[in-house]
């Protein structure tokens, strides 16, 4: 069967094509016919030879993917063949507080990931999908949409009414655009591009900023909230925009930090964290428990993931360089 390798190299030509045996479920595990996978910035991060990988090459790459389990192990009872299931990012974690221990269980990093026309995996790690979605769509939840749920829901504890800030129109933030609306809440979300805050009304935002015009987008944003500033902040910069965050949320306001998007080692004044009485948690995606709630929310609202392009399995590093070139609103999808 056809997947794809990372091997190391300096650049994308580290992602090779190759031939795989075809997978045989043991015990307790289930093969999964890989519909289409999506594509996180971590995975531009891993394929680059950046980090967050773990595991010495190759590896299949790509934590996200969905698609029909075609074959079960003996004793699989929570899912059965026909049934259209995505991969959980963290195979092991499955309810309760993140654990150090499931790093070691990350798709597409420290194991195998889902760039293959047929993934084995244990039963536990597959989640159903939400009522009508193709591979494609579904193939979008695991990291961007379950990262987002994370931190606006179960972290983030948001009520009808808050103010959420958005950092850009990418994976994660346009998820958390269609989340927040969903439940109630206000939305400024900022961009690079006129022409996707544009396209970010049209899913709901209330109100936009371009951080390119306004480098100090914290001083807008604030006007927006009659002085004050919001109730939560999706911090996907990371280090290189937690300064303008702290400025941006309102006294006893919370920031959710996800993303490293504008850098992870910058220098930044932390004053604002004690002196406005700000909670900052850190997300790693989510659990089981988690995606099983949020997609019952997909369900309910009828939410569907915004994919911006998808390109055929032969086209994946030109996947991987229409991401890297932050053109994309939402998801960019491979379909294999
Ligand atoms: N902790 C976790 O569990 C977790 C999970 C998922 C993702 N992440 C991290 O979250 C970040 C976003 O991931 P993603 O997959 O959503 O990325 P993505 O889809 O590649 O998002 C890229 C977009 O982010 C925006 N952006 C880039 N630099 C920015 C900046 N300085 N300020 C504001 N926006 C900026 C741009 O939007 P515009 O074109 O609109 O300007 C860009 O198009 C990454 O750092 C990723 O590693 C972490």
């Amino acid at each position: 069967m056809r997947a794809y390798h990372l091997t190391t190299g300096p650049d994308l030509s580290a992602l090779e094509p190759v031939e795989l045996p075809e997978p045989v479920p043991g015990p307790g595990q289930v093969v999964v016919q890989v519909g289409a996978v999506s594509l996180n910035y971590r995975d531009l991060v891993i394929a680059l030879g950046r980090g967050a990988g773990g595991s010495a090459p190759p590896v299949v790459p790509c934590s996200d993917g969905a698609g029909e389990v075609v074959a079960v192990g003996d004793g699989v009872t929570r899912v059965a063949a026909g049934d259209r299931v995505a991969g959980l990012f963290f195979q092991t974690w499955l309810d309760g507080p993140i654990r150090t221990s499931v790093h070691a269980s990350a798709l597409g990093g420290a194991i195998d990931g889902m760039l293959a026309e047929r993934v084995c995996l244990d039963a536990d790690g597959v989640v159903k999908l939400p009522a009508g979605y193709d591979a494609a769509e579904g193939a979008t939840l695991p990291c961007a949409a379950l990262t987002a749920w994370n931190a606006i829901v179960e972290e983030g504890g948001v009520s009808a009414g808050d103010t959420i800030l958005l950092q850009g129109t990418g994976g994660v933030s346009i998820f958390g655009l269609q989340f927040a609306k969903a439940l109630g809440c206000r939305v400024i979300i900022t961009s690079s591009s006129d022409a996707k805050l544009e396209h970010a009304k049209t899913l709901g935002a209330d109100a936009t900023v371009n951080y390119r015009e306004h480098p100090e987008w914290s001083r807008p944003v604030r006007d927006l909230c009659g002085g004050d500033g919001v109730d939560l902040v999706l911090e996907v910069g990371g280090a290189g925009t937690m300064e303008q965050s702290m400025k941006a949320a309102r006294a006893g306001g919370r920031i959710s930090l996800i993303g490293i998007l504008a850098g992870a080692n910058e220098r930044t004044a932390i004053g604002p964290l004690m002196g406005k009485g700000l909670r900052m948690t850190g997300i790693y995606v989510g659990s089981r428990a988690m995606f099983e709630a949020m997609n019952r929310a997909i369900d309910v609202n009828g939410i569907r993931p915004v994919i911006d392009r998808s390109f055929p399995m032969d086209e994946t590093v030109d996947a991987y360089r229409h991401l890297q070139a932050g053109a994309h609103f939402g998801k960019v999808a491979i379909a294999l």
